[in-house]
């Protein structure tokens, strides 16, 4: 609970309201870079390409949280020690819009992801992270009931894709797709760097886009998925439930039944007509 607003968030396994209350502390810096979404959205692999425009195609160095906090797991003093005298500092949060703090000159990409994937993927997050959330065999039905009434991590999903995307015109805000990173990474890299500063766009495409291809090669999922550094070593997962996992757009299809699919295209269709958010994968 923010105890300014009275705001309540349903908070990861292994947090507690020290940690939201540490998280809140943080007051954004002018540079900063805020990395926003929900949870299996492709966090992650935006978190890897802002940092690889940023630092030049210079991968961080070790475990990606010790380059990159995450707000509420690490708290408010984590993100304060990393160094931004040179660069500036990244941070990522799944905290809905209104606890993630702000301020006008930092920058804030969020990133979407089909709700059907996004549920499944966190289906497999669970299952990955067995002794963390204190279950071997989660059941993707009880699951997708509880995703529904927004029971979950960071409350519901259409209620967080809602407020960004009616943010998505704030000089400061970057909207992005996970579909669209799919479809065409190079093409959205390059919307980031220019997001971040048309310096950066403009280091992208020097030489031929040497440097842009670099980063298109670190960023993609067969590189990621080779990589052990994003997650840290006491929440090692099994070997055939890797944290980079299948990477692909409607792997829904292999795990929701019919009448799940449509109860939740119905509910994107309703829950988020109003911000419009409901037509992000009308194409996809
Ligand atoms: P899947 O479980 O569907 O494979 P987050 O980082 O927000 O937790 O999101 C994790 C999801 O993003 C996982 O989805 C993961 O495989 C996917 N992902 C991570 N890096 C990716 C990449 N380079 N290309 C495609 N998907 C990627």
């Amino acid at each position: 609970k923010d105890s300014a607003s009275g705001e309540e968030v349903y908070f990861p396994a292994g947090c507690e309201q020290a940690d939201l209350d540490s998280a809140l502390r943080y007051t954004a810096k002018n540079r900063d870079v805020f990395v926003c979404s929900y949870p299996k959205t492709g966090t992650t692999w935006l978190l890897n390409m802002t940092w690889l425009v940023i630092h030049r195609g210079h991968p961080f160095p070790g475990f990606l949280r010790k380059s990159m906090p995450m707000l509420e797991f690490d708290g408010c003093e984590a993100a304060e020690l990393i160094d931004d005298s040179e660069f500036p500092r990244c941070i990522k949060t799944h905290l809905p819009y209104n606890f993630v703090p702000k301020n006008p000159r930092a920058k804030y990409l969020y990133i979407a992801r089909n709700p059907k994937d996004a549920l499944v993927s966190y289906f497999f997050h669970i299952k990955g992270f067995a002794s963390l959330y204190q279950t071997e065999d989660p059941d993707i039905n009880k699951l997708y009931d509880l995703y529904m009434k927004g029971e979950v991590e960071f409350n519901s999903y259409f209620d967080h894709i809602n407020i960004w995307y009616e943010h998505r015109n704030d000089p400061n805000v970057m909207f992005l797709l996970y579909e669209d990173v799919k479809q065409d990474p190079r093409k959205e890299i390059l919307k980031i760097a220019k997001f971040l500063g048309e310096e950066y766009e403009s280091d992208l495409k020097a030489e031929n886009g040497k440097l842009l291809e670099k980063i298109v090669e670190l960023s993609s999922f067969k590189h990621m998925q080779s990589a052990n550094i994003w997650v840290s070593t006491e929440n090692k997962r099994p070997k055939d439930l890797p944290f980079i996992r299948k990477g692909k757009t409607g792997d829904w299809k292999n795990h929701l039944t019919t009448r799940q699919a449509s109860d939740m295209n119905q509910a994107l269709k309703e829950r988020c007509n109003e911000s419009g958010a409901c037509h992000l994968w009308d194409k996809y």
